[in-house]
């Protein structure tokens, strides 16, 4: 059994699948691991850390997919990286099967057996391999570093010889893994912290946080199946704006991180709710990429919208490949647990429902749901 990664070829990613602690244990176990050659580099894995591990490495990307009997990759292949790989090979990578099921045909097509990893069902056991919340964790921590860095202000309160600054004010809207660590973050640099979600199971998850629970009593039980947040009705998004509006007008901070799986991110602050801000103020929103929580915000690109800093920033996990791809290779690893069995044989169960959940083509056929 050979086990290959390849180096990402995506615009500004700098994570890698596979790292020296997750080749070590691969090889440990006696499978056969390459790497191409530079792979970890931007991660700060260098090939002697690889070879150190017990992996090979391959000068040419092209040549790893093309051995590997699974190949497990960060980001989704392209067009050429899709037809390198082998009829009976298995692939393993956040595929971003539901937003692009071209990618996963062509997988069909070539023969390839494929796992996408954001399709991980979020149930306990399923934990190892969540790299939903592996990713979303450094995001939320990074936002608030983000934020704390833009802000012309203090997070923490100081008693100085010169005066007393009082502390930096911070909303977080959307208290799922990313809000949470966002929230914690913040709070560790001695901000005071408000957070809204629809989900009024998370309260107390705040709460622990040290921040205070924004209430809206008519919006209550947004809770869908799966522990996600169902869509919003128009009523209940009006007093959510009524109400927020109040909360964000006084924060110096606004983080977002609310998303609704599958669909376009809701808008939570209206180019009204900017313009009530401060000018010097700061809003990351997290949900950039999928269109975004603030109205008025562009996917990698810094508004300025009557001097309030409107963040949109993309693949944050990136901007801390070290421990993201870390995190991500164990994740990884959980999966490989589950398909390869002792003797280094694959052995795929569709019976168990993680599996069947993330493998999205195989024996030619599209098997996303
Ligand atoms: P997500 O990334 O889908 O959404 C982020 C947060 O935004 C969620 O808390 C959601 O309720 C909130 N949100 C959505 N629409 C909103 C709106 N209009 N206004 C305010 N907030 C809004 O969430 P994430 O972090 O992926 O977690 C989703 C669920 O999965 C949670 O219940 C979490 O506890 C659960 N989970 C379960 C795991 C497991 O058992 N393996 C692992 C990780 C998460």
């Amino acid at each position: 059994m050979k086990i290959g990664a390849p180096k990402e070829t995506a615009h500004g990613e700098t994570r890698v699948a596979l790292v020296p602690e997750t080749a070590h244990r691969l090889a440990r176990a006696g499978r056969s691991v390459i790497v191409q050659a530079g792979a970890g580099v931007a991660a700060g894995f260098p090939d002697k850390a690889f070879v150190d591990a017990g992996a090979q490495t391959v000068a040419d990307g092209m040549a790893v997919s093309a051995e590997a009997d699974i190949v497990i990759r960060v980001g989704r292949p392209s067009d050429a990286e899709v037809t390198s790989l082998r009829s009976g090979s298995v692939l393993v990578a956040m595929l971003g099967a539901r937003s692009d099921p071209a990618v996963v045909k062509a997988l069909a097509s070539q023969g390839v057996t494929a796992f996408a990893m954001e399709l991980v069902p979020r149930i306990a056991r399923a934990q190892k391999l969540d790299v939903l919340s592996s990713q979303a964790s450094i995001a939320g921590y990074k936002a608030a570093l983000m934020a704390a860095n833009s802000l012309g202000k203090y997070f923490p309160m100081l008693m100085t010889a010169a005066g007393t600054i009082p502390p930096s004010k911070v909303v977080v809207l959307g208290a799922g893994v990313a809000g949470l660590q966002a929230i914690a973050t913040a709070r560790r640099l001695g901000a005071v912290v408000e957070a809204y979600d629809v989900r009024p199971a998370v309260k107390e998850q705040v709460q622990s946080l040290g921040a205070k629970f924004i209430e809206i009593p008519q919006v209550a039980g947004a809770e869908a199946a799966g522990g996600y947040a169902r869509e919003q009705t128009v009523e209940e998004q009006a007093k959510q704006r009524e109400l927020l509006t109040k909360h964000i007008s006084e924060a110096d901070v606004v983080i977002t991180t609310a998303a609704v799986p599958g669909r376009k991110a809701p808008v939570l602050v209206t180019e009204e709710m900017v313009d009530a801000m401060k000018p010097g103020s700061v809003i990351i929103d997290l949900a950039a990429e999928t269109g975004g929580n603030v109205a008025v915000t562009r996917a990698g690109q810094v508004v300025i919208r009557g001097g309030v800093a409107v963040h949109g920033p993309v693949n944050l996990p990136a901007t801390m490949p070290w421990h993201a791809s870390q995190l991500y290779s164990r994740n990884v690893m959980g999966l490989l647990d589950l398909i390869i069995d002792k003797e280094g044989n694959l052995k795929l169960d569709f019976n168990d429902e993680v599996v069947a959940g993330m493998c999205v083509s195989h024996a030619g056929e599209v098997k996303l749901k």
